[in-house]
Order: structure tokens, then C-alpha cells, then sequence
């Protein structure tokens, strides 16, 4: 990734499917002076997501998209990112499969957060599947988007320690916290 000192910010697209936690937290990191990111468009595959309340907060523009993957849908998914001028794009908690070609118009500019250290605990429900399996340790990674699900380039990882008493619920808490601070610290290592 081309280094981006003092050229402009990077125009990241944010794609959301629900609380939108680590969006909220990827905005207040863009608005910071020496961020590397601005966040000009917030996507999201539901009009559900509460994370869209951010765009009103913190003014920025929202789009529901259709990700329903058929070459239709993928075609004015893709010209209106374009047309947003997107350079960048991050996944927060989203919940849809990006197609082969939309990863590959965005090649190597797709990054995602995973509450697990990957390779273990791709997919859905990682906490509770840690918990069962008496896990002493997991943690969060974000990683490059390639065609196959939570398995591209590790760019960074952060541990914790579970402990006895810890559920699936009190684990997405601890590791939610961890996520806040990977995933600007993973931007700043891919730009800067
Ligand atoms: C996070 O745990 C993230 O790692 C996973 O989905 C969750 C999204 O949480 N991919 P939020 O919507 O950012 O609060």
C-alpha cells in the first residue's frame, strides 16, 4: 500500500450490517488530525442496522445497498462506490458475502475485523465456540477480504486471556473493547 504522508486522506467506505461499535470508533480515529482515513460513506446491506444512526450523527453519507449477489446488484454496487470515489473499504460487522469481482475491482483494499486470532474461529458464533471448546486465550484480527471467508493476509491481531467465569457474552465484551483499538492501529499500519 502506497505510503500516504502527507497526501490526502484515503476515502474509506464503511460496510455495516448492525450496532456498528467499531464504525462509530473507526469515525472518531478519521477525525482525527494525522488520521490517515476519512469515512465518506457508510453501506449497509439492511436499513436495519443501527449503526446507520452514525451517518446522522456524525454527517456523513448512508446507503442501503442490495447484496443479493447477481451480476445486476454487483454492477450498481460497484458504480456507486466508484462513483463515491471510494479508495478504500472496511467491514464492521458485515454480515453479507462480498462476490468474486467485487473483491477484485477492490483488490488488496478490502480489510475486515474478526472477533477471533485467525485462522481459528472463522465463521459465525466464535465466542460461543470458543467458550464450549475451554479456550484459554482468544482474541481479534483484521485481515485483507479474499474470496474465501476470513482466510486473506493477517495484517493484525490482539490476545486476551479468558478466564474461568468468562461466557460467550462477557468474551464479545472483552474482545469488542480489544476491536476498538486493532482496527485503527491495523489503518495506521496498512497507511502510514
Ligand atoms: C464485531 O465483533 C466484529 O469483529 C464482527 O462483528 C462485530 C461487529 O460489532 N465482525 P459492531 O457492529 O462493530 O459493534
Amino acid at each position: 500500500m502506497k505510503k500516504l504522508i502527507g497526501l490526502k486522506k484515503t476515502k474509506v467506505a464503511v460496510f455495516i450490517s448492525g450496532t456498528g461499535s467499531n464504525l462509530k470508533n473507526l469515525i472518531k480515529f478519521s477525525n482525527k488530525k494525522n488520521s490517515p482515513i476519512s469515512i465518506n460513506l457508510i453501506i449497509s446491506n439492511t436499513k436495519k442496522a443501527k449503526g446507520l444512526k452514525y451517518a446522522n450523527q456524525y454527517n456523513i453519507e448512508k446507503k442501503v445497498l442490495n447484496f443479493n449477489n447477481n451480476k445486476i446488484n454487483e454492477k450498481k454496487n460497484l458504480d456507486f462506490l466508484i462513483k463515491k470515489e471510494t479508495n478504500f473499504i472496511c467491514l464492521a460487522g458485515f454480515m453479507k458475502i462480498l462476490s468474486k469481482n467485487f473483491i477484485k475491482r477492490f483488490k488488496g483494499k478490502i480489510i475486515n475485523i474478526h472477533p477471533s486470532l485467525l485462522p481459528k474461529y472463522k465463521g459465525l458464533n466464535t465466542h460461543e465456540r470458543v467458550i464450549n471448546n475451554n479456550e484459554n486465550i482468544s482474541g481479534c484480527s483484521v485481515h485483507y477480504v479474499t474470496g474465501k471467508l476470513d482466510s486473506g493476509k493477517i495484517i493484525m491481531q490482539k490476545k486476551i486471556k479468558i478466564s474461568k467465569e468468562d461466557t460467550a457474552i462477557s468474551l464479545r465484551k472483552k474482545i469488542l473493547k480489544k476491536e476498538h483499538k486493532l482496527y485503527p492501529a491495523a489503518i495506521t499500519k496498512i497507511f502510514i
